[in-house]
């Protein structure tokens, strides 16, 4: 085994290869500018830890790790229309660059590639890891899809909200590390255990990310900062609100979370406070070690060497604990 900066390495190495350098120049160029701009390679490192993890070659997992970060960069230059987010990873978003029509291009046929990437596999294989794709690729749709609807809905539950993340990020998250346990042909059962712990993991990341949109810094965080809020996305924050405040501030809550405005300041503001005042940011950071938790109890499950849960249970402390 290596250490998660070395996986990390080999993964950069390898898609610095990946440069389509064609025509049309409208199509590759956004695709290598959101290749290009970083991120922190967190899936295709898990599907390349996780092959190793049951005894294969990383090297067998590069090109099905391509395949994942692909697939994630598609789902953000969409997800950043639907969003209206004009940054990400420090830098412009593509429709914001280019136009939207262009990211939406650039979306559809980097979504055509992780496709392309995985048939060069052996049949038996490639036929296996689609399928697997495919399964997490409808749930983000479906995950985006309520996250969309519910902002413009106020009576959005907590387990409504769960479901949403899980399709929406915890699918992906385990999906990558599913790939990695079918390249190395372990057995369905901990196909099933590792694909458990990466949705838990998942689950933890979406929370620490609905936390850092309100409370990260943006030159780290490398995107705008309140776009929760601003397009009344109800994200944990709001749940655990929910929970907390008094009857009088949960209605104040649910109006502002109900209008859009045009200078959000004073709202955001109002909402910061609130949170604040009530532990918000503290209870979202309780719920994130619970996640976490429960991956590593997942872990406990399976087979593997002491030294190799150990990698998997830093490496997703370190997911939860980033500002990025
Ligand atoms: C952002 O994912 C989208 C979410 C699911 C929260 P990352 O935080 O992994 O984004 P990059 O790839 O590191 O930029
Ligand atoms: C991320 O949700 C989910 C997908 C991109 C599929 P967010 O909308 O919260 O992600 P960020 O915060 O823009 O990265
Ligand atoms: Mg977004
Ligand atoms: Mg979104
Ligand atoms: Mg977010």
């Amino acid at each position: 085994m290596y250490s998660i900066a070395q996986y990390t390495d080999f993964f950069i190495r390898y898609l610095e290869n990946q440069i389509i350098d064609k025509e049309p120049k409208n199509l590759y160029e956004p695709i290598n500018y959101i290749m290009s701009l970083g991120g922190k390679r967190i899936r295709p490192v898990l599907t390349l830890l996780t092959t190793e993890i049951f005894g294969t070659d990383y090297k067998l997992a590069l090109q099905a790790a391509l395949a994942i970060e692909v697939f994630h960069n598609s789902s953000l230059v969409h997800d950043d229309i639907i969003d209206e987010d004009p940054i990400r990873r420090g830098k412009p978003t593509v429709h914001k660059k280019w136009n939207t029509n262009i990211a939406i291009l650039a979306g559809d046929a980097m979504i055509i590639q992780t496709y392309q990437y995985l048939q060069d596999y052996e049949p038996n294989l490639a036929m296996a890891l689609t399928k697997a794709v495919n399964k997490m690729a409808l749930k983000v749709c479906e995950g985006q899809t309520w996250d969309v609807d519910f902002e413009t809905r106020q009576d959005v539950t907590v387990s409504e909200y769960l479901k949403m993340i899980e399709y929406k990020t915890g699918a992906l998250i385990a999906t990558s590390m599913k790939i990695g346990a079918i390249i190395a042909q372990t057995s369905p059962e901990n196909c099933n255990l590792i694909y458990d712990f990466g949705l838990n993991v998942g689950l933890a990341f979406q929370l620490q990310d609905d936390y850092l949109d309100l409370f990260g810094d943006t030159p780290t965080f490398g995107r705008r900062l309140c776009g929760d809020i601003i397009s009344n996305k109800k994200t944990y924050l709001y749940f655990k609100a929910l929970e907390i405040v008094s009857e009088s501030e949960k209605q104040q809550l649910i109006k502002l979370y109900a209008v859009r405005l045009e200078d959000n300041a004073k709202k955001i503001e109002t909402i910061t406070k609130l949170f604040q005042k009530s532990g918000v940011p503290a209870a979202t950071q309780e719920s994130i070690k619970k996640y976490t938790f429960v991956a590593s109890e997942i872990l406990e499950k399976i087979n593997i060497d002491e030294d190799k849960k150990t990698l998997l249970k830093d490496f997703a402390e370190s997911l939860i604990g980033r500002k990025v």
